[in-house]
């Protein structure tokens, strides 16, 4: 599988914009991770791009992704990425992250909606002209993108600093990682200014 047939497995199953994007958002961050890891940006990118393809039909934490895993396998998917796609939510499928792309892909999913939350309360609505300490202040804003389960992300984030940096991954170099890895696509998130009000 490569990349074109996981967008056509998106494009599929998926019809939000908004949800076609987080997984953008995701699958930038995991490729960004995989090169300075030296792991497969490829593969890395799957996970990342594909994680919530079933969400829209399977709604549910009990269901997806356990459900939507199958339907990968038909198509292909290489094992490793559904791995890390059931163990994306481990309380609802049973699977147990083991792999450091499973630790990479928890670590970004969430915090890419505070980033983009954080952009899009801009009148710039550009993502490429956010700083991290725009999002750090965010973050401290507990009713600002209240779905962002702070301490998820700070406990996906410890796991996968543990698991695959030493230890040595902050939480904020990490936020700052994911910021870098989205500003890179910009444009495919629609967050370079497009959506900006014009004003006279
Ligand atoms: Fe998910
Ligand atoms: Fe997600």
């Amino acid at each position: 599988m490569d990349r074109e047939a996981a967008l056509a497995i998106v494009h599929e199953h998926v019809q939000s914009p908004n949800l076609r994007k987080h997984m953008l958002a995701v699958e930038a961050a995991t490729r960004w991770y995989a090169a300075r890891l030296d792991q497969d940006v490829e593969l890395w990118g799957l996970a990342g791009l594909l994680h919530d393809f079933d969400w829209e039909r399977h709604p549910t934490l009990e269901d997806h992704p356990a459900k939507g895993a199958p339907i990968l396998r038909q198509h292909g998917c290489p094992e490793p990425v559904v791995q890390a796609i059931l163990a994306h939510n481990t309380e609802g499928t049973g699977v147990e992250r083991s792999a450091p792309l499973d630790f990479a892909l928890l670590a970004c999913d969430e915090v890419t909606g505070l980033i983009t939350a954080t952009a899009l309360v801009r009148p710039s609505k550009d993502l490429r002209e956010v700083p991290l300490k725009s999002v750090r202040k965010r973050w401290k804003e507990k009713a600002f993108a209240a779905g962002v389960d702070r301490e998820h992300v700070e406990r996906a984030t410890r796991d996968f600093s543990e698991q695959v940096y030493g230890g040595r991954l902050a939480l904020w170099d990490h936020v700052g990682n994911v910021l870098e890895a989205m500003k890179g696509i910009a444009a495919e998130l629609e967050l370079d200014g497009r959506l900006a009000q014009p004003s006279d």
